[in-house]
């Protein structure tokens, strides 16, 4: 059963109102999946995101044409605090995200926000903090934390309000290999043990492939393709439109081109490894 349905979806912001930036977009999205959205810069994906939340249109003005659905829900129906209930949105740079004193008073503000009462608070603020494995930075102020530390504190602050949905825009773009492999792996946590659907948008897709359910290709403001991991990736859709695809998957496709054909494709330098390790065992 679909959690997302976006139907005939068009947009152009109101600065530049000739020029579309999403152009007739059809998209169903189920819940419990987790989909890399993917396509080269300027093709609109923050675009799309935002109106997932309804951000677009109610923030950032435009022409807007079609519906975006989210469970019953219009975006058009409803303002953004009622979808923030529904999806968590995490946005590049997470440090323009907090604004609190400290850790524990930042994932507590929604909640005030929404007039829980200080004891549900607390409870909450407790889980997330344990979730996210951060109960040791609880009392720290924001700027006082790493990048990564920084990164977890905004995923817990979106945890709070336990939404269904949780969308990552390059959430690892300021992280070094270390942390942003960490931090996807909490974020694929998320999905496999506390069942979210995930949104990620991600360019290291060595990184990220063994994760994701789905991927979604964007170029130019449109959908080009959609599918199971494995089927995109086999497409030469992504080296098309010049994305950087990993080298074991460039390797698969080199020696199934000789006709040598591997079972399964390697989405991983693990993967591969572990390939030869059997062929030569
Ligand atoms: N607030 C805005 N006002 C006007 N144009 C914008 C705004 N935000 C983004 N754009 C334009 O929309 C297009 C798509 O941008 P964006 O959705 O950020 O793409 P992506 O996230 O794929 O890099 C770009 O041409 C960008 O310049
Ligand atoms: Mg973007």
């Amino acid at each position: 059963m679909e959690i997302i349905n976006i139907k005939n979806l068009s947009f152009a912001y109101s600065s530049n109102p000739t020029k579309m930036i999403l152009k007739d977009i059809n998209l169903k999205i189920n819940r419990g999946e987790f989909i890399l959205l993917c396509g080269p810069t300027g093709c609109g994906k923050t675009t799309l995101i935002e109106c997932l939340n309804g951000l677009i249109p109610h923030f950032h003005s435009g022409i807007f044409e079609g519906h975006v659905i989210i469970g019953d829900k219009d975006t058009r129906d409803y303002p953004v605090h009622e979808f923030s209930k529904y999806v968590g949105l995490l946005f590049q740079n997470p440090e323009n995200q907090l604004v609190s004193m400290n850790v524990e008073k930042e994932l507590s503000f929604a909640l005030e926000n929404f007039g829980i009462n200080p004891i549900e608070i607390k409870a909450r603020v407790n889980d997330v903090l344990k979730i996210m494995n951060i109960e040791n930075i609880r009392y720290k102020a924001p700027y006082d934390l790493s990048g990564g530390q920084q990164q977890k504190v905004a995923i817990a602050s979106i945890l709070t309000l336990d939404p269904e949905i949780i969308i990552f825009d390059e959430p690892t773009s300021n992280l070094d290999p270390v942390g942003a492999m960490k931090i996807l792996a909490l974020i694929s946590d998320l999905n496999k043990r506390y069942k979210k659907t995930i949104i990620l948008i991600e360019h290291r897709l060595e990184m990220v492939l063994r994760y994701a359910t789905k991927i979604i290709v964007m170029n130019d403001g449109k959908i080009i393709s959609k599918g199971k991991t494995e089927e995109i990736i086999i497409e030469d859709i992504l080296e098309k439109i010049g994305l950087r695809i990993p080298k074991s998957v460039i390797l698969y496709k080199l020696l199934k081109k000789d006709g040598y054909n591997l079972e399964n494709i390697p989405l991983t330098p693990e993967d591969l490894a572990n390939y030869l390790l059997k062929l030569g065992g």
